[in-house]
């Protein structure tokens, strides 16, 4: 068994149920996972894999996440696997631009492993402005969220945790 955290920002709420489905997964598979979102600080100490998941917008992760992985770095290196949530994702022939949006996050923790999910677009969920933005890039509300895919890397990453 494995000490497992896992920690994510979001801005409308796919980022944590992401988590939450990963965090079921890898606590089925026998592991100690505590959840908790980067906005609350949580420490990294004592983890034997941390898993940090963050939301896009305008191709980047939301700031809060890459400043705790920037502040966090030397706990993080080798034991972290990183995943972004993005609506990119669930179009097949733009994966490596969708896997492309960690590079900023790997850089600053040599990931064990990455992942882009598919995430969804609920437009009461965003600010105004940005359902502006929205609207000029045509995007219509939609739920790509895959439970399924995410079991499937939860299963990935139990292989992964490092050795105690
Ligand atoms: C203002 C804005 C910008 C976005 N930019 C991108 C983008 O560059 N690439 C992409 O694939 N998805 C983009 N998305 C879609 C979000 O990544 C998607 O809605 C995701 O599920 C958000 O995660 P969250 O609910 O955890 O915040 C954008 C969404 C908004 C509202």
């Amino acid at each position: 068994m494995a000490r497992i955290l896992i920690t994510h920002a979001t801005r409308a709420g796919a980022t944590a149920d992401v988590a939450d489905i990963l965090a079921d997964a890898l606590a089925g598979a026998g592991h100690d996972v505590d959840t908790v979102p980067v906005a609350e600080g949580p420490s990294p100490e004592g983890f034997d894999l941390v898993v940090v998941g963050s939301g896009i917008h305008a191709t980047a992760w939301y700031s809060e996440a890459l400043d705790w992985l920037s502040a966090h770095g030397s706990v993080l290196a080798g034991r972290t696997a990183l995943f972004n949530v993005c609506l990119n994702a669930a179009n097949p022939m733009k994966r490596d631009e969708t896997l492309d949006y960690n590079r900023p996050a790997a850089q600053l923790v040599a990931p064990v492993a990455q992942e882009s999910f598919a995430g969804r677009y609920v437009p009461e969920r965003v600010s105004f402005w940005k359902r502006v933005f929205m609207r000029t890039m045509q995007a219509a509300p939609k739920d790509h969220v895959s439970p399924g895919t995410i079991r499937a890397w939860a299963a990935v990453l139990a292989d992964r945790v490092p050795a105690a």
